[in-house]
């Protein structure tokens, strides 16, 4: 069973194939961030054109990558949701069209369902059930997994996810988009301790979120930052913060929940502070902990493909009519074939 993944939520298209037999037999992934750099952020319109211009070449890429041939695949699967609803429309219409021309059934995959399930394709696999930590651009949750669509959401952010909170402490710094991988690099030449940020909600029970404060904190240092070195310090300080508030969050998760398996997933777990301390929270607890490679930390095709397999595999399929949702919630998934036909806008 080979299934085509595209990935067109934001401002990466993704494209993959996953094989059921074989694993992953290709991947393309083209960034727009050099259009995005100059307006430090993801403008919507310039997201869908570059999606329109890239989406097609990038399925015939990987078909001719992998040698397979569009009547060996058993399905395909596109974001549906959420996202930027035009970037989700390119992705949705393209990859609904193909499996029509194609006769093989499509499925709308929600994209934290892909960035969940990620680390699934590595070697050695977690197994349900577990607890993850999902960490990207616009989502801050912790869920208990007991299967597919079996999510039970556990805390999440009230305001900001984490990655937006790097994404908008980066512009502060005056740093390039995005922001994450621009701060870790900055905080590794500032010195610990010389700033002190709040832990927000750490002295409250429970497992939401909030770093909106984090961010006003960190924009009054900011005032009177005048060198590099103090610069650094910041961006130093305010990784410990939102990484000590992360495996905090995790350590009181696990605690609830009793599993001995930890998922980190979405564009935040490529962070390298955060995997070291997990680390070593995995080891204080014993507890396993599974990332996701770097490469599919971020937005990548592979997550569609294989979660849409997933729910191909246990009989789902969709209508003619496609799926593109800018704003779906995780918790309203069911599991695959209790709504077999989930479209519309
Ligand atoms: O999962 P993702 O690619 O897209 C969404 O679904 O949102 O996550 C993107 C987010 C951005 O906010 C980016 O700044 C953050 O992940 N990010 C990182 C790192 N790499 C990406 N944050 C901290 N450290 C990183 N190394
Ligand atoms: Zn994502």
């Amino acid at each position: 069973m080979i299934v085509l993944g595209i990935e067109t939520s934001c401002d990466d298209t993704g494209v993959a194939l996953y094989d059921a037999s074989r694993g992953l037999r290709a991947h393309q992934l083209s960034s727009q961030v050099e259009i995005h750099a100059e307006y430090g952020g993801v403008v919507p319109e310039l997201a869908s054109r570059d999606h329109i211009r890239k989406a097609l070449p990038l399925v015939i890429r990987v078909l001719e990558d992998a040698g397979i041939r569009p009547a060996d695949l058993a399905g395909v699967a596109y974001t549906a949701g959420p996202g930027l609803i035009g970037a989700l429309l390119v992705g949705a219409a393209l990859g609904r069209s193909l499996a029509y021309a194609w006769g093989v059934p499509a499925i709308g995959v929600h994209h934290m369902e892909g960035h969940l399930l990620s680390p699934m394709l590595e070697p050695d696999p977690p197994a349900f059930p577990f607890t993850a930590l999902l960490v990207s651009g616009g989502h801050t949750l912790l869920a208990d997994v007991r299967g597919i669509g079996d999510y039970r959401i556990l805390g999440e952010s009230l305001d900001d996810a984490a990655g937006e909170a790097f994404d908008k402490t980066a512009k502060l710094l005056g740093l390039g988009y995005p922001g994450g991988p621009a701060i870790s690099r900055l905080a590794e030449t500032g010195h610990p301790g010389r700033f002190t940020f709040p832990r927000p909600m750490l002295d409250r029970p429970g497992l939401d979120f909030s770093f909106s404060g984090l961010k006003t904190a960190v924009s009054l240092a900011i005032d009177t930052a005048r060198d590099e070195q103090t610069r650094a310090d910041i961006a130093r300080a305010f990784e410990e913060a939102v990484v000590d508030t992360l495996v905090a969050k995790c350590r009181r998760a696990l605690q609830q929940t009793g599993h001995d398996q930890l998922v980190v997933a979405g564009g935040v777990s490529a962070n390298r502070r955060l995997r070291d301390r997990l680390d070593r929270l995995s080891d204080e607890l014993r507890v396993r902990m599974y990332f996701p490679r770097p490469e599919f930390c971020t937005d990548n095709g592979a997550m569609i493909a294989y979660a849409g397999y997933r729910r191909l595999r246990a009989g789902e399929s969709e209508a003619l009519g496609f799926a593109a949702r800018p704003r779906w919630a995780i918790a309203d998934l069911t599991e695959p074939g209790v709504t077999p036909a989930r479209s519309g806008t």
